[in-house]
C-alpha cells in the first residue's frame, strides 16, 4: 500500500452529482494475491467489472476529516484474474455536501476526491501497483444528485458521458487504516401497511422507525419517475408529517430505465418509518417492490433482555433500534433532520447502555480518537465531534457534553478492560479536567459557563430547552465527577494521581460550601456578578430532582446526608405524581440515585409510569424508537414543536443500564473489568414477573434470570469459566460465585 498515492478529482466540478472514476488493468502474469485500498473525500462505492466489491456501504465513513480519513482494505484476489475494469462511484457524503445544519455546505472540501491503491502480487513473487493518477477516466453517472440531508436522484436514462481525465487534487489530511467498523446493511423490512391518508397521500408504513433507505424493485416505462419522501410519524389527522425534518428534504427520486430496475441511494441515508409515494407511475402499490433496509455500523450484538412486562420489552426494543439508527459510524443525536451529528452529550449519556447491547469497543476507539484530535490545546471539548459547523460556528463548551472525554473512556474500560486504550485516552481526560480547573472565576468550581444545561428537562420554562437546575451546579458537579474518573483511570495505569486527588477534594469541598447548606442543595443562588453572559445560568435553582440526583450519584454528600437527600428526591417525585422532571443530565442517573439509597420501589414506579414524562409514555403512544422529548407527541396528538422534535434520539434509552445493572443486576467491576469480576445484585419486582438478561462479555456469556412463582422468587445464574461474581440477593444473602450454573430461591421478596 502506498499512503502517498495521488488524490484525484474530476476535471469538471460534479456539483452534487456522483461521477465514476475508471481505470483498466491487465495482470501480466498469474496472480497470487491482490488487495485494494481505497478512500475518498466524499463517499465512494468500489466496483470491479461492474460488480460492487465488499459488503460496506457509505465508505469511507465519517471521521474528523481535517485530521484523518480512513481507507478500507478489500481482498480482491479472486477478482483480479484477468483483465479488469476498476471503477469507483464518488458522491459528496459528509465531507462535501450539506452537513452540520442545512446552511453548511462544503465544510471540509468543495470537491470530492478519490484515493485508490491496488497491490498485486504475482505467482512468481513479483509485484505491481495501480494507484489513482491523471490516467484515470472520469464519467458522469446515473446519480445526478446526492446529499446526506436532501436525498438522492438516480436517473437510469441520464446519458453517461466521459468528462475527461482525472486531475490531481491536493488533500491535506492523513490517510489512515480503517479503525472503526464497516457500515453495512442489516434488516430488510417489508411494508406492514399501505395507507391512504385523509389528505389523499399514498404512504407505506414499514412498522419501525429506522435508519437506512428504501430499496425499490420495479419494471416500468423508460423515463417513469418514482419520488419518495420520508417521515417518522403521521400527524394527528393521520397525514404524512415532515416538519420535524426541518431543512432536510430526504427526497429520493428514481427514474426508470424501462428494464428490470433495482433502486436505492448509494451516497446517503434517511431516518424514517413511513414513505410517501409522491410520484408513482403504477395504479396499484405492490408491497413486494419495497424493502426498508437498515444501515448502521457492523456491531456484534452482545446484550439480550426480556421480562414479563410487554411494555418494558417494547421499551427495550425501542432502545436497541435507537442505537442501531444512531450508531452509523459516529454516535449521533438523530438520523433524520438536518443534524445527525456526533453530539458529545448524547454520547456520554448512552455509552454505558450501548456497550451492553453491542460490542462497541472499536466503534468508540475510532470516535474517541477524533474527540482527542479535536480537543483544543486548552483541553476544551466542543459539543459535536467531528466538528462540522460552518461560518466559524462552534458549539458550546458545555458541561456534561465535554465530559464525554472522561466518561466514555471509563465506560469502555469497564466494558472491555483495554488498558492500552485507557492509557491512550488518559491525556485527553487530563486535559478536560485541567480545562474545567481553569474555566471559571473560581478555581475549584466551574461558574459562569454557557452550557446546554439539563437539556429538555421539564422543570424549566415550558417553551425552553433547558431545565431549571443551575448550570453552575451541574458544571461543578461534573467537574468533580470527571476528576474522580480521571483519578480511577490514572491509578489503574499506575500514574501518580496525588495532584488530582487534592484537586478532587477541593472541588467537592467548594461544591458543598457554595451549593449546599446543612446537607441540602440551596434552593436558589444569588448572581455572582461575574457573569459574562446573562444567559449562562438563567434559573439558578439548586433544589431540583436533577441536582439531588447528581449530588447522590456523584457522591458530593457525606454518608450521613444521603438519607435526607434521597428522601427529598423521593418527595419531589411523589409530589409530581410519581414522575420525573429531569432532562439529559439528571435522567441517566435518576433510577440509580433512588435504588442506591433505598428507593428501589420508587425507581420501579418511575420505570413503569405511563404518563409523560416517563419512559413508557412513548411506548404507550406507539413509539418504536426513543424520542427526543418526553412528550415529542403530546397527549392531544399535537407535536412538541416542529423545530426540534426527533422520534429517534437515543439519550433517554440510557435507562437500560439501570434495567440491566440493577433490576436484573449484572454490572462490571473496575477492579477486574470486562466482566471478569462482576457484581450480581438482582432487584426483582413482581411488576415485571420475570427478567432474563445476558451479555456476551469478553469472558463468555453471563446470564441472570429471576422469576416469581407465587411469593417465591427464583434466581438462575450462569457464569462462564474464569468469571468471579460477587452475589448479593435482596434478603442480604451474599456469596462469591465462580464459573458455573446456580439456582437460588427466596421467599417473600418484593419491593
Ligand atoms: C441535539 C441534541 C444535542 C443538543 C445540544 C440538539 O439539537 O439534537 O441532542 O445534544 O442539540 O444541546
Amino acid at each position: 500500500m502506498n499512503p502517498n498515492a495521488k488524490w484525484i478529482t474530476s476535471p469538471r466540478d460534479a456539483g452534487a452529482a456522483a461521477y465514476t472514476f475508471k481505470k483498466s488493468f491487465r495482470p501480466e502474469k498469474p496472480v497470487r494475491a491482490a488487495t485494494l485500498y481505497a478512500t475518498a473525500i466524499g463517499v465512494y462505492v468500489p466496483y470491479i467489472n461492474g460488480k460492487k466489491v465488499g459488503r460496506g456501504v457509505l465508505a469511507p465513513g465519517w471521521t474528523s476529516y481535517r485530521h484523518r480519513v480512513q481507507y478500507q482494505t478489500y481482498d480482491v484476489t479472486d477478482w483480479v484474474q484477468g483483465k479488469i475494469e476498476l471503477s469507483f462511484g464518488l458522491g459528496q457524503g459528509w465531507a462535501v455536501g450539506y452537513i452540520g445544519y442545512a446552511d453548511t455546505n462544503h465544510f471540509f472540501a468543495d470537491r470530492t476526491a478519490l484515493w485508490v491503491c491496488l497491490d498485486v502480487t504475482y505467482a512468481d513473487g513479483t509485484t505491481e501497483r495501480v494507484t489513482t493518477d491523471e490516467n484515470w477516466d472520469v464519467y458522469t453517472s446515473a446519480v445526478t444528485s446526492s446529499e446526506i440531508y436532501h436525498g438522492e436522484t438516480v436517473d437510469l436514462t441520464a446519458p453517461i458521458e466521459l468528462v475527461g481525465k482525472a486531475v490531481e487534487r491536493m488533500v491535506e489530511t492523513a490517510v489512515v487504516e480503517q479503525m472503526g467498523e464497516w457500515i453495512t446493511e442489516h434488516e430488510r423490512l417489508a411494508p406492514v401497511e399501505i395507507i391512504h391518508t385523509p389528505a389523499g397521500e399514498t404512504v407505506i408504513d414499514f412498522g419501525q422507525n429506522m435508519t437506512g433507505y428504501v430499496e425499490v424493485r420495479v419494471k416500468g416505462e423508460r423515463g417513469d419517475r418514482i419520488v419518495l419522501h420520508h417521515a417518522e410519524v403521521l400527524d394527528r389527522e393521520g397525514n404524512f408529517y415532515t416538519e420535524n425534518y426541518r431543512a432536510a428534504r430526504n427526497e429520493n427520486v428514481f427514474v426508470l430505465s424501462g428494464g428490470e430496475d433495482v433502486f436505492k441511494p448509494l451516497y446517503c441515508f434517511q431516518g424514517f418509518r413511513y414513505v410517501k409515494l409522491v410520484e408513482y407511475p403504477f395504479e396499484a402499490v405492490d408491497p413486494d417492490c419495497f424493502r426498508a433496509v437498515a444501515v448502521h455500523s457492523e456491531l456484534k450484538r452482545t446484550g439480550r433482555f426480556v421480562c414479563g412486562n410487554e411494555k418494558i420489552n417494547q421499551l427495550y426494543h425501542n432502545i436497541v433500534w435507537g442505537q442501531k439508527g444512531n450508531y452509523l459510524d459516529v454516535p449521533t443525536d438523530c438520523p433524520q433532520r438536518d443534524e445527525r451529528l456526533g453530539w458529545t452529550g448524547d454520547t456520554q449519556v448512552f455509552c454505558r447502555t450501548a456497550a451492553i447491547n453491542y460490542d462497541v469497543e472499536k466503534f468508540f476507539q475510532k470516535w474517541l480518537g477524533d474527540v482527542a484530535l479535536e480537543q483544543t490545546r486548552e483541553g476544551a471539548v466542543y459539543g459535536i465531534v467531528p466538528h462540522c459547523l460552518g461560518k466559524g460556528n462552534l458549539t458550546r463548551i458545555s458541561t456534561a457534553w465535554g465530559d464525554v472525554a472522561c466518561i466514555a473512556p471509563w465506560q469502555m474500560y469497564l466494558a472491555y478492560g483495554n488498558r492500552e486504550e485507557l492509557r491512550k485516552n488518559l491525556p485527553m481526560m487530563k486535559k478536560w479536567v485541567d480545562y474545567m480547573h481553569g474555566a471559571g472565576p473560581e478555581e475549584f468550581l466551574w461558574l459562569d459557563g454557557v452550557h446546554y444545561g439539563d437539556w429538555l428537562a421539564m422543570d424549566g420554562n415550558v417553551e425552553e430547552t433547558r431545565g431549571a437546575t443551575s448550570n453552575d451546579l451541574i458544571a461543578s458537579a461534573f467537574f468533580a465527577y470527571s476528576t474522580s474518573l480521571l483519578i480511577r483511570a490514572g491509578e489503574i495505569l499506575d500514574e501518580d494521581m496525588t495532584a488530582y486527588k487534592k484537586l478532587y477534594e477541593k472541588v467537592v469541598a467548594a461544591f458543598r460550601t457554595y451549593f449546599m447548606k446543612d446537607g441540602m442543595p440551596l434552593e436558589y443562588y444569588p448572581l455572582t456578578g461575574n457573569e459574562k453572559n446573562a444567559n449562562a445560568d438563567p434559573y439558578r435553582c439548586g433544589l431540583t430532582q436533577t441536582a439531588l440526583v447528581l449530588i447522590l450519584h456523584f457522591g458530593l454528600c457525606t454518608e450521613d446526608e444521603r438519607a435526607a437527600l434521597a428522601e427529598k428526591l423521593a418527595e419531589m417525585i411523589r409530589a409530581n405524581g410519581n414522575r420525573m422532571t429531569t432532562g439529559f443530565v439528571g435522567t441517566p442517573y435518576l433510577l440509580h440515585a433512588l435504588s442506591d439509597n433505598g428507593y428501589t420501589d420508587l425507581a420501579y414506579t418511575l420505570l413503569l409510569q405511563e404518563k409523560s414524562p416517563s419512559w413508557l409514555y412513548s411506548v404507550m403512544h406507539g413509539g418504536t424508537t426513543m424520542w427526543e422529548h418526553w412528550n415529542s407527541l403530546k397527549e392531544d396528538g399535537t407535536f412538541w414543536s416542529k423545530s426540534m422534535n426527533s422520534f429517534n434520539h437515543y439519550a433517554y434509552g440510557a435507562v437500560f443500564d439501570w434495567i440491566f445493572g440493577v433490576a436484573v443486576g449484572i454490572s462490571p467491576m473496575a477492579q477486574e473489568p470486562a466482566y471478569k469480576r462482576v457484581q450480581i445484585a438482582p432487584h426483582p419486582s413482581k411488576t415485571l414477573g420475570f427478567a432474563n438478561a445476558s451479555i456476551d462479555s469478553r469472558q463468555g456469556n453471563i446470564r441472570v434470570h429471576w422469576y416469581y412463582k407465587g411469593d417465591t422468587v427464583y434466581y438462575e445464574i450462569e457464569l462462564p469459566e474464569g468469571v468471579t461474581a460477587d452475589l448479593t440477593l435482596p434478603s442480604g444473602h451474599s456469596e462469591t460465585l465462580v464459573g458455573g450454573s446456580y439456582c437460588f430461591a427466596e421467599y417473600g421478596v418484593d419491593l
